[in-house]
């Protein structure tokens, strides 16, 4: 790994089962970067705390996320791989951006937004069940980017935003001591891929309850793609693949070929959802079936990927703490 390649980082919130969206959307396009930037990849478990207050679930989901990581094909000796809550300075550097970050910038953020909203459409208080954690999520993330001085942030769609606030924070406060302490992040968004649907056709997300777990046992995708919403069209009729979640779904998979051939079947009418769901579920289970053995050999041995994480602790630590020390010089909170 040389020094000069530039950084790719990411995260993932420990918030429940690893599913499609998060694999095309984060995953696979992370693991791609890696041959060329110095790769940073981690668990965000403060973030997810916001929202996640039984223990033993936030144990769970941040073992499956890393084995997810792992199954996946990230190698911890080609990326650092670590825990948010592992890095002090992380928390250390929040503060810091806290006095750069307006508070009408906060007030912007989608997620806060989103949540606000739905308090006013349900009749309550705005501030319902809002915490300081959710209303800040902004600024721990972009500590969490511009820490490393990350270039690359490979995300969903959904996530732009938040990367789009940390490089804004970044130039207030180059800004403000006239010289570049921080790389400006910009977002890596595949558009083929930038937003997975789900069951419903609409974006596949843990808070819809309309996802397909990466690494369902092959009944249970068998069944999760047959409950794929489509519309009431007979078999006779002429289909069109490009308004079908079903064929959505199977372009993620399936080889230009395959593409080409399914989509002339539903063209040709004589073709019952059924057909479609098999074909989606043959090159899921193709694709998804060496994933998941990996992922479940992972997960029946917990303490190899805590051991995983604390190594890459170690290292994530020690870039950490040099870029942290060169803030506190620069503000005046450290002797020169
Ligand atoms: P969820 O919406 O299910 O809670 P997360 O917020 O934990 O998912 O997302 C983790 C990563 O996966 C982020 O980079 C996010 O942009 C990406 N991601 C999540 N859902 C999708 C989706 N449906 N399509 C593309 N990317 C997604
Ligand atoms: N907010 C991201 C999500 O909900 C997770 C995340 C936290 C993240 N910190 C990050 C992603 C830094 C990229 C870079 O999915």
């Amino acid at each position: 790994m040389s020094d000069n390649k530039k950084v790719v980082l990411t995260g993932i919130k420990p918030t429940g089962e690893p599913h499609l969206g998060n694999y095309f959307g984060a995953i696979k396009p992370a693991l791609e970067l890696v041959k060329d930037y110095q790769a940073r990849y981690f668990i965000a478990d403060y973030h997810a705390l916001n929202g996640l207050k039984d223990p033993q679930l936030m144990r769970e989901y941040t073992l499956s996320i890393a084995a997810a990581w792992l199954a996946c094909g990230l190698d911890p000796a080609e990326v650092i791989f670590y825990r948010q809550s592992q890095v002090p300075e992380i928390f250390e550097l929040t503060t810091f951006l806290m006095a750069f970050t307006a508070k009408g910038l906060m007030n912007r953020a989608h997620a806060y937004k989103a949540a606000v909203d739905e308090n006013e459409r349900g009749g309550q208080n705005p501030d319902h069940q809002i915490n300081m954690g959710l209303f800040t999520y902004p600024v721990l993330m972009a500590a969490d980017i511009l820490l490393f001085d990350t270039q690359l942030v490979p995300v969903g769609q959904d996530q732009k935003q938040h990367v789009e606030m940390a490089a804004d924070i970044a130039q207030a406060v180059n800004h403000c001591y006239n010289q570049s302490l921080f790389v400006i992040p910009q977002t890596y968004i595949q558009t083929e891929q930038a937003l997975v649907i789900g069951l419903d056709g609409r974006k596949m997300s843990k808070s819809y309850g309309n996802i397909i777990p990466l690494f369902a046992p092959a009944k249970q995708l068998k069944k999760l793609v047959n409950s794929i919403v489509t519309n009431s069209q007979g078999v006779e009729e002429k289909k069109d693949p490009d308004t079908c979640s079903v064929f959505t779904l199977y372009k993620l998979f399936a080889s230009a070929q395959q593409q080409g051939e399914l989509a002339r079947e539903y063209r040709a009418g004589g073709m019952g959802w059924g057909h479609a769901k098999a074909q989606l579920f043959d090159v899921m289970e193709n694709a998804l079936a060496p994933l998941r053995s990996k992922y479940e050999e992972l997960m029946a041995k917990p303490d190899e990927i805590y051991q995983l994480l604390d190594e890459g602790r170690a290292k994530i630590h020690k870039i950490a703490r040099e870029k942290m020390q060169i803030l506190r010089e620069v503000v005046g909170l450290a002797h020169v």
